[in-house]
């Protein structure tokens, strides 16, 4: 299991890491973005979130030769206010923080939670145990206009009409409850050119129902005001995003505080060689901001 960082020089360069400082990595994930800072620069230190158990378990594991520089947290960044304050880090006081948005690597290749078409286990989904329900309650429970209304707009998938109804016609038979049962309800639903397109036909409603399942636009929303509270002037912000909708997110919400100058007046994207070598990559985008 590995992850491969996404923009990983690009983002940490752009946070000024300076001696001493103290940044917050809220997607630890597998560490690598966390690691960079870390090696950038000596005596820095990093409060390093994940709402995922064992993800920061595992990541723990791996970096234990920072465990004096790292303090991990099992935490969603929605809640960054509280994990800093119960750290005793005042407002105004973090040099630099670091968003590294969706799923990692390391929790698609974990079959039984449910984040990958491509092998059984039950439709989870769930990132952490804050999600209020799982894959297999909004595709079992949810009236087939909201259904298509989810998957057109977290998956921006264009036969979201036809895979709400067939996924209805089938949970009418029986529950849908795992992954390959979806997979293959959506298999059913599109045309043949997309059933043996680029992509998989299940990738855009399994990138919707993460979306939804663990409500990672609402959380984005609150970690960037929280994350803008506990920065100090002159500290950055870099987000990395997958996704359009998250994206907008950022983009509005930096050029819109009065507090916060735009670094980055264009996204900074991956390199040739970086899309050719993580195709997980393709879709990134990264936006920087500085404190006033
Ligand atoms: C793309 S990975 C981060 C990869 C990391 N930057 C690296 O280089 O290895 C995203 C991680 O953020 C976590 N995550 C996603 N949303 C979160 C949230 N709202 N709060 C805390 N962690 C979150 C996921 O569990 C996942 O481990």
């Amino acid at each position: 299991m590995s992850h491969v960082s996404v923009l990983l020089a690009e983002a940490v360069s752009f946070l000024n890491v300076k001696p001493d400082g103290l940044y917050v990595d809220a997607t630890l994930g597998g560490g690598g973005h966390t690691v960079k800072i870390l090696e950038s620069i000596p005596r820095s230190k990093v409060i390093a979130l994940d709402r995922d158990e064992k993800i920061l378990e595992i990541t723990k594991e791996n970096l234990k030769g920072f465990a004096d520089r790292i303090t991990f947290v099992k935490a969603n960044f929605r809640d960054l206010d509280k994990v800093l304050a119960g750290l005793q880090v005042p407002p105004g006081s973090v040099d630099g923080i670091i968003f590294d948005l969706g799923v990692s690597s390391f929790q698609l290749d974990i079959a039984s939670r449910g984040f990958s078409f491509r092998t059984e286990a039950p439709l989870d989904m769930r990132m952490g145990d804050d999600a209020k329900y799982d894959a297999a309650a909004l595709v079992n429970e949810l009236p087939q206009e909201e259904l298509e209304r989810l998957i057109r707009t977290f998956g921006e998938e264009n036969f979201a009409g036809r895979i709400a109804r067939v996924i209805v016609e089938s949970r009418q038979v029986r529950r849908i409850s795992t992954t390959l049962e979806l997979a293959e309800a959506i298999s059913k639903a599109v045309p043949s050119f997309y059933r043996h397109g680029k992509i998989h036909p299940a990738t855009r409603t399994f990138q919707a129902l993460r979306i939804a399942v663990n409500d990672e636009l609402g959380a984005l929303k609150e970690g960037l005001i929280k994350a803008l509270n506990y920065l100090g002037q002159g500290g950055r912000m870099a987000v990395i995003s997958f996704h359009s909708m998250e994206d907008r997110i950022v983009k509005d919400y930096f050029r819109g505080e009065k507090a916060l100058q735009v670094i980055t007046k264009k996204p900074v994207v991956p390199g040739a060689a970086e899309t050719l070598e993580n195709r997980r990559s393709r879709s990134a985008k990264l936006r920087v901001a500085e404190k006033l």
